[in-house]
């Protein structure tokens, strides 16, 4: 593995900015320091003007393998997600089959490896009945357990109450939960039916996922994670008013803790006439009110953990009236050029940007050498210029599916190079050959 030096750049990591060279060997972090002489076959990049961050931890993307590869799989959702610095990712359960078993989870492992362009990790689905599967969970090999609370793509609901019950007495694992309350949405659904016919207006996507929905499903996890004392971590927050069910501050002090996702940060319910279909996801995207909210709660660390819900379909199944159009929008390759775009919009800092995208989800799902800048660290790395353009159409679109929810705009920040494991795996707008991620350890 070739030696690379970035030079110049002004490192952003924990709460701090430093002006330093960092040198990468053997995959990790060898050096942090104001001038570091390069080595004869190091690779030389030059980072003045730009952030050197740890890579994004994405904790919630849908890279739809096994059994879904028609939309995506994991060699290609990967190579799109290092071009927009996300140097790890966790997967979903919702693929075919689901990931509900150990075994299960251990053939997914085996698909990645090798095939994958940055780190990854997989989540254990619950279901109604697999508490025992649960209890016996890995910590070792899975991510977390993710529980449907609400129905979405795949038939993954858990909707049993003493499931439930069980699942937050006794998951050894963080529990990642979409909260949205199904029988809600599905009273909203019939009333649209009987109002519209099947030609139901994108526009009620979020009166039929309704913010009721929302919130009531997540008091309900809020409440079972309460009396269990489990370690909860509420998926894709859409509205202002979940967000009064956090507790502001370091994520060190919280057993309950809340996501983000970039699309929820960008888009609102006026995006509907113009984009309709290309971005009805689960849960809907709210109003402009919501939106504000959600960023000055990423501000005011309510947010602990930003992601992108990374949930591609094919572009013509988008076509189809609302009720058939599935739920998802491909959003990786954007990911870190549109966070950086919320922090030179001021909604929040680097640092906490930082923060949230990766020392956070290392330290919510106990990752191993990995979200920080640090000496002896994997060196997971994203070099961003904040001052660069990326147009959006002017690049080819990295998911199998082909499409982007971000077409004609223009993020006010670029990604120069993502490193994945001390190999580079992005630079110059291209994707390099030969780049493996790892599958994430955890210290459990
Ligand atoms: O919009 C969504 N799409 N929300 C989910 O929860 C699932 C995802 C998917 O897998 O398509």
């Amino acid at each position: 593995m070739t030696d690379t030096l970035i030079t110049n750049a002004t490192l952003i990591n924990e709460g701090q900015r430093l002006e330093a060279d960092v040198l990468v060997s053997g995959g990790r972090i060898e050096k942090i320091a104001s001038h570091i002489t390069a080595p004869a076959s190091a690779r030389v990049i030059d980072g003045a003007g730009c952030w050197l961050m740890p890579g994004m931890i994405d904790d919630q993307v849908h890279f739809r393998e096994p059994g879904l590869t028609d939309k995506a799989d994991l060699a290609s959702e990967s190579a799109a997600a290092v071009a927009g610095g996300i140097t790890s990712f966790m997967d979903m359960p919702n693929v075919k089959p689901p990931t509900i078993s150990h075994d299960a989870l251990i053939a997914k492992l085996a698909m990645a490896q090798g095939r994958c362009t940055a780190n990854y990790g997989f989540h254990l689905g619950a279901t109604n009945d697999n508490i025992e599967a649960i209890k016996r969970v890995d910590g070792t090999r899975a991510a977390g357990v993710k529980i449907f609370m609400g129905a979405s793509t795949g038939k993954m609901l858990v909707d049993d109450d003493t499931a439930l019950e069980a699942i937050f007495e006794h998951s050894p694992l963080p529990i990642l939960t979409h909260c949205e309350d199904t029988p809600m949405i599905e009273a909203n659904a019939e009333k649209a039916r009987a109002r519209f016919g099947d030609e139901v207006p994108m526009r009620q996507h979020p009166v039929i996922r309704s913010r009721e929905a929302c919130i009531a499903s997540s008091r309900k996890a809020i409440d079972l994670a309460t009396r269990h004392d489990a370690r909860l971590h509420i998926l894709h927050i859409t509205t202002a008013e979940e967000l009064s069910l956090f507790s502001a501050g370091p994520m060190a002090d919280k057993r309950i803790t809340a996501e983000a996702c970039i699309h929820h940060l960008f888009f609102s319910e006026d995006d509907y006439d113009r984009l309709g279909a290309l971005i009805k996801c689960n849960p809907a995207i709210k109003t402009e009110a919501d939106r504000q909210a959600i960023l000055q709660a990423v501000a005011g660390d309510v947010i602990d953990v930003l992601a992108t819900d990374h949930a591609p379909h094919a572009r013509a199944d988008k076509d189809n009236p609302y009720f058939s159009a599935p739920a998802g929008l491909p959003l990786v390759q954007h990911a870190v050029p549109s966070l950086v775009d919320q922090v030179t919009a001021g909604h929040f800092s680097a640092e906490q940007l930082v923060t949230k995208m990766a020392h956070n989800v290392a330290d919510r799902f106990d990752i191993i050498d990995r979200g920080y800048l640090r000496e002896g660290y994997w060196a997971d790395l994203v070099l961003v210029d904040p001052t660069a353009r990326t147009v959006v159409d002017d690049e080819p679109v990295l998911a199998k599916c082909g499409w982007t929810p971000f077409s004609g705009h223009v993020f006010d920040a670029r990604v120069v190079a993502t490193l994945v494991s001390g190999q580079l795996a992005y630079h110059g707008g291209k994707l390099s050959q030969g780049c493996i991620g790892e599958a994430l350890t955890y210290n459990r």
